[in-house]
Formats: C-alpha cells, structure tokens, sequence
C-alpha cells in the first residue's frame, strides 16, 4: 500500500488534501490521472446499470436534503459508532478497537495510544452524519445533514421517477454521488475516508419477489467486477449474519475484495433485500402515500427494494492494488513497475513516442497524437531514452505505446507496443486508429 500511495501521489492519480496545510484527515484529491481513472469507472458502471437497461432510469439528488429524511431513514437516532475518548492524549478510538482490552471507562483499562491506564471515557454513541446549517441562523430549526448514503435521494423520488417514465414493478433508479461520513477509525488510503463517492441503485419489486430479485442482482454485480478485470481469486461474497445486518436488511451479502496485507478480503460493494422499510418509513414521516398502482391487477402496494451499493473510491482502489506489479523484463537488468489495469480504465489509452527529435519524426507523431486525441486520451512524449519513456507509461497502466522511428517517415509504418506482453506489432500509421480501437474496445 506504501509503494501505491507513494506512486499515486508522483505521478499524479491521488494526493492527499490540503496538503500544504499538513492535510485534512482522510480526505483525498483525484489528480489529472486518477479523474480519468474514477470517471471510467463511473462509466462503466453508469453504462451496465442505466444506459444499456430498459428498466433502470438515472437520478442526480442534491446531496442536502430535508433533516425529516434522516430521522425517517433511522439514521439520525442510529447510525452510530461507540466511540471512547481518552482524558489524557485526547485520541477517540471505537469502543470495539482490538487493542482496547477490557471495558472503556474501568480503572484498569489501558489507552491504546499513550499507555495511561484507566483514561479510557466509557463508551458513548458518536453519530457519523456531518451537520451544518442551512440559512443565516444557526439554532436547532435550521440543521441539515450532509447525506450519509445516496439511496435516500432514490426513495423520496421514487414516485417522480416511476410517474414520469412510466416504468412498471420491476424497475430500478441509479445515482451516482457524493457521500459523508465522520468516521471515527478511518485510513487506509482511500478505503475508509470521510468524504467518498457511491453508485448506488436501488431496485423496485413486487413483495414475495424480492429474493428472487436478490440472487439476480448478487450475480449481476459480481459479474461487473469481473468485468473490470479484477481477479477472480481476489473477489468473494461475504453473506451478513444476524448481528451484522443493518437495521434496513432483511439479507445482505458484500462482494469483497482482497487488498492484501494487513486489510485482507473487505467489501467493496453492498446487496440488500431492504424490504419495504425505506418507503414505508417516508409514508410515516410524510403523511405522503407512496404506494405503487399495478393497474393490470387493480392493486396498490410498497413495492420491496434491492439495493445495490458500491463505493467508487474503494473499487479504484481494488482496480489500483489489483493492477500493481513490478517484475523483470527479459534482456534488461532494471525491472519495471507496471499499472496492470483494463485497457478500458486506464486514463490514457496510448503514448506516442518519435524515437528522436529529428527527421520529421516529431511531426509524423504530433499528427497521429492529433488523430488519435480525436478518440481516446493519448500522451505524448519526447524526451529521454525510449526504454525510460516505456516504464514512465507502464508504471500510470497506459496500454499502448507507438513509437515513431526512422522507416516511419519512409514508408509510413509505426510500432506498437503492449504493454503486458511487450510484444511490438508493425502497422501502417492509417490503420493505427482501427487497430487501438479494435484491442481497446472502443
Ligand atoms: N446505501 C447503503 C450503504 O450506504 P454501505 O455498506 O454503508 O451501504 C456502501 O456503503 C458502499 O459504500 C461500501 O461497500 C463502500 O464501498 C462504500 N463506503 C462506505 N463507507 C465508506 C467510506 N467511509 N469510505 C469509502 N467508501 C465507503
């Protein structure tokens, strides 16, 4: 994880925010390279779940919503961490941190971080949602939330939707967006931080169909993992027993991840059988019906919900510890490090090298930088020996690279370079946009 943060940061995918200012606590930035990163991704995943479905329509809710939304969806009164402070360092650890042992707030209890014995508060809940206020006047009647989750956004629309598009039980409402959460105990690079990106959505059926719904999304989801080339044997269902469910689920599996290390398998994404518990909270709170007509069968009911929810920030992640690797190249004594990952994420699909400055091997490049730029993001560069211009592009995961030599501007052929097999195909420069197209997919 060292190593890909300290790669992340240099050649501009991540950084840490406010970073001259000593940083803001587990809130990062997305550089010129990790936008791309994190916008394909939120296309792939915009694409599989809106645009190529008939019955799954997009939202964009404002993140700030009415502060009856949050005690309606039960997160005002519990979406809580035990948290315990300690009098002497001032550090808050969660109650239920291994290293504490015994029970917070006894004499004998020692602080996890300055040793003290018996410092430890006892244990209190700490609720996650950031609050601010909305207009001038900061009492109590203006408070509002930052959203903790997307979903709500989906489920006071749900009516808005089904009306205006007139979709029938079963359909679903995807949204991609920001969320909040003060964590306690975050870290991990960008697993765990306090401001962080969903696509969540959220699937409407007929009560008695929702299991069966269930298992479809649980493969269908594992199946876009896949997709993004993640391995196999780093991917698995974790099933939520009684204790872990949320007070929304009637059943619940996450797809994890292995990040290795000290982090191991953790989820990336959330499937749940949230029942009819989220509308019917929003009926209550309301005093709105939100009940669904099936004219055909001359009923009306709430219908049940299956939500899918996976976090963007934590699936670049899996998709940049899944693609890190360094290894030796064959017939060269410096390894290289190499961003494995699918050519349809990588934030620059080729690099365009004249082999030198002269020769009209600059111009030839520039002008198929020109072609190519029309289709795909591609980089150009010129300087220092071909050999470091390769790993400068193998270590940001671009998977191609075409190299401008002196036959190219003879006879109008250029090089083309995978990067994971390293295998160098001769091509007619006319028919490099085709080619790239053809193995990138697009
Ligand atoms: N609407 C359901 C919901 O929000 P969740 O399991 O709390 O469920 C869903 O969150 C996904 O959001 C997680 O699988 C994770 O990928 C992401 N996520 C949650 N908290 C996060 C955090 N603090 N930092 C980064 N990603 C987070």
């Amino acid at each position: 994880m060292d190593k890909l943060v300290s790669l992340a940061k240099r050649r501009g995918y991540i950084f840490q925010s406010s970073e001259i200012y000593g940083g803001t606590g587990s809130v990062w930035d997305y550089g010129p390279l990790g936008v791309e990163l994190k916008k394909n991704i939120k296309d792939r995943w915009w694409n599989a779940m809106v645009r190529m479905r008939d019955d799954i329509k997009g939202l964009d809710a404002a993140i700030l919503m009415h502060p009856r939304v949050w005690e309606a969806s039960g997160h005002v009164a519990g979406f809580t961490d035990p948290l315990v402070d300690c009098k002497q360092c001032k550090k808050r650890f969660r109650a239920d941190d291994p290293r504490i042992k015994g029970t917070p707030g006894t004499p004998d209890v020692v602080c996890p971080a300055c040793g003290n014995r018996g410092t430890l508060s006892a244990a209190r809940l700490f609720n996650l949602m950031f609050k601010t206020f909305m207009g001038p006047v900061e009492d109590t009647a203006s408070v509002v939330y930052l959203r903790p989750e997307t979903a709500q956004g989906i489920y006071v629309n749900f009516l808005n939707v089904q009306q205006s598009t007139r979709q029938k039980v079963p359909f679903g409402i995807a949204q991609i967006g920001k969320a909040f959460r003060n964590e306690i105990t975050p870290g991990n690079f960008i697993f765990r931080t306090r401001e962080f990106e969903q696509m969540e959505m959220q699937f409407f059926v007929k009560p008695g169909t929702d299991m069966e719904w269930f298992e479809y999304w649980k493969g269908e989801r594992m199946k876009w993992h896949h997709s993004l080339g993640l391995a196999d044997d780093r991917l698995m269902f974790h099933q939520h027993t009684k204790e872990e469910l949320a007070h929304y689920a009637r059943a619940a599996f996450d797809v994890q991840f292995d990040f290795g290390g000290t982090l191991g398998f953790q989820e990336i994404e959330g499937v749940h059988n949230r029942g009819d518990f989220d509308l019917t909270q929003h009926q209550t709170f309301s005093s709105k019906k939100l009940e669904y007509f099936d004219q055909p069968n001359n009923e009306r009911y709430l219908p049940y919900v299956i939500e899918t929810s996976v976090g963007c920030d934590r699936t670049t992640l899996a998709v940049l510890v899944n693609g890190y690797r360094e290894e030796t190249v064959p017939g060269e004594d410096e390894g290289r490090v190499v961003l494995g990952i699918h050519p349809s994420l990588a934030p620059i699909k080729a690099a365009i090298f004249p082999l030198t400055k002269k020769d009209g091997q600059p111009e030839m490049a520039r002008r198929i930088e020109k072609e190519l730029r029309a289709k795909f993001p591609v980089d150009y560069d010129e300087t220092g020996s071909i050999g470091k211009r390769y790993r400068r592009q193998d270590e940001v995961g671009t998977p191609f690279a075409v190299t401008i030599d002196g036959d190219s501007t003879n006879d109008g052929t250029v090089t083309v370079r995978d990067r994971d097999t390293l295998k160098q195909d001769r091509i007619a420069a006319d028919r490099l946009a085709g080619f790239l197209a053809e193995k990138l997919g697009v």
